[in-house]
């Protein structure tokens, strides 16, 4: 991964640690509700990615102990990670593409609300994505997927050669001379791996995308409503298709790209199909991006008026990340794909603990303050979910205390204690295991293993109920704690609207 030059060494602290009394008046653990959106702490796991389902993309014995592992620290919300809508193969990514993946997600909602007694709210965030292929080696790129066109031809003064003279031409050339050759996107192909984007409406497939998105969307909201999630994340973050679309660097000439307000049309639309699938009583929100962190990218100006569009169509949050961007993501071996979280942007979207002098804590709450304000100041009151680097009290309730999001996302620091907050409630945060940054998981998401967190991974291989991973050296969940069980209030302590 991409890191800063400056190379500081940040590490992350316990800071004050309240007592019971303290946690029960304070706003982290303060009640939440706003239409459906019934939490009953200001605490939320984001979506991450285990790689725990198979390559039908089903819920597995795997990933209902994930997420019945995190339901026990009672989080305010879970998100189930980024869930397929597409019925095609997928890798081992979580599927909701098709009917038959009802009944297994509905076993997972119930193994969480089994586990967190009721007192976790479960939203499953929903992705589409374009197709990505592997980086290919130069030999069978010439041969087989270059498309030899007119202009490949004039340049090299082939007009007559026969369609595999130029080919075995192309593919003795020099890197240099190739590229001279090459247009920008077949030179991205060779030395990336072929990219479709949102731009390319020569293709029906992409063209037909606000045509065929609102479906797609719609339909596996109506399957999580129907598995009893409480609701859904829209998935219009990072790499993916529907964060292409806000994206700025979207010029679609059909009116769904070039000014914000074409390049949010798809975004409404596929939120309106929703919202029309599922009712005014189901959550839905969406996950997007505060800042780009790409050349040419959305800045905070941009995202604050998306947010002003999404609460005016009445959007039940608003979750916020950073980066996460292919287009500056680093080069991948021969065989693999690109990764959109290796360069500056996926830096902003995962920073880890060498930093430079702002560090890795926090980095989105300035932009999602702006948000925030950005949408009051229309007159709505949606809640603001904000996410990144935060890993104590302090740091959580400071957020709430200056207004800056009305939700805290812990997404690392879930995945190394998630009992954190838990034990912070039971004024016990001495005993909660902090995340070091290291993004030893996010090496692990990278090449697509199961994620574990370095700082539990090879406690208690021996005991005989732990099931480990595919390489035999580590287990697949933290390891229980003790306390967990004992002396839990019912309910959260105090109430207050959002
Ligand atoms: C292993 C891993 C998988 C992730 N998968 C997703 C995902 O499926 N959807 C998403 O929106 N963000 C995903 N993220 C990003 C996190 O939700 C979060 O935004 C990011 O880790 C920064 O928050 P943190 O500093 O609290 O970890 C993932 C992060 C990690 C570490
Ligand atoms: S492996 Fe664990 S400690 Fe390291 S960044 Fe991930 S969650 Fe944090």
């Amino acid at each position: 991964m991409w890191k800063p030059a400056q190379r500081i060494k940040f590490h992350p602290a316990t800071g004050r640690v309240p007592t019971r009394e303290e946690a029960a008046r304070s706003r982290l653990f303060s009640r939440l509700r706003a239409g459906p959106l019934h939490l009953q702490q200001r605490t939320w796991v984001p979506a991450m990615v285990p790689w725990r389902s198979n390559e039908e993309g089903e819920a597995t014995v795997d990933v209902l102990q994930w997420y019945e592992r995190f339901a026990r620290g009672r989080p305010g919300a879970l998100v189930i990670e980024a869930t397929g809508i597409r019925d095609v193969p997928s890798g081992p990514l979580l599927r909701i593409s098709h009917d038959r993946y009802v009944d297994g997600l509905s076993a997972l909602v119930d193994t969480i609300r089994r586990a967190s007694d009721g007192h976790t709210q479960v939203f499953i965030q929903i992705i589409d994505f374009l197709n990505i292929r592997r980086r290919p080696e130069a030999e069978k790129y010439f041969q087989r997927f270059l498309r030899v066109t007119p202009r490949h031809r004039a340049l090299l003064g082939a007009a007559d050669w026969s369609e595999d003279a130029v080919r075995a031409h192309l593919a003795g050339l020099p890197p240099a001379a190739q590229q001279a050759i090459l247009d920008a996107r077949e030179w991205e192909a060779l030395q990336f791996g072929a990219r479709e984007r949102v731009t390319d409406t020569d293709l029906p497939h992409i063209r037909e995308l606000p045509q065929t998105l609102p479906g797609l969307f719609s339909t596996a909201a109506a399957r999580a409503r129907a598995a009893g999630f409480d609701g859904v994340e829209l998935h219009y973050a990072h790499a993916y298709t529907m964060a292409s679309f806000l994206s700025a660097t979207n010029t679609r000439d059909d009116g769904y790209g070039g000014e914000r307000a074409n390049r949010v049309r798809l975004p409404l639309e596929v939120y309106a199909a929703v919202r029309q699938a599922v009712g005014r009583d189901f959550v839905v929100g969406c996950r997007y991006l505060a800042e780009e962190c790409i050349d040419g990218g959305n800045q905070v100006d941009d995202a604050a008026w998306f947010g002003v569009e999404f609460a005016r169509a009445g959007m039940d949050f608003i979750s916020t990340s950073r980066g996460g961007k292919f287009d500056d993501a680093k080069q991948p071996g021969i065989g693999s794909s690109a990764y959109p979280y290796t360069g500056r942007s996926g830096y902003e979207c995962m920073p880890q603990y060498l930093s430079d002098e702002f560090g890795p804590f926090g980095r989105n709450i300035a932009p999602t303050a702006t948000i925030r304000r950005a949408i009051h100041a229309a007159g709505f009151t949606t809640p603001v979910v904000c996410t990144g680097g935060v890993h104590n009290f302090d740091m959580a309730e400071a957020m709430l205390v200056r207004e800056e999001c009305d939700i805290v996302g812990t997404a690392r620091q879930s995945l190394a204690d998630p009992d954190w907050a838990l034990k912070t409630s039971l004024g016990l945060g001495r005993e909660v295991r902090l995340c070091e940054y290291t993004n030893y998981c996010e090496g692990l998401d990278q090449k697509h293993k199961q994620v574990t967190c370095q700082l539990w991974d090879r406690s208690e291989l021996e005991e005989p109920a732990v099931r480990l991973a595919s390489d035999g050296k580590r287990r697949l969940v933290a390891p229980p704690w003790s306390a967990a069980t004992a002396d839990l209030p019912a309910v959260a302590p105090s109430a207050t609207q959002a």
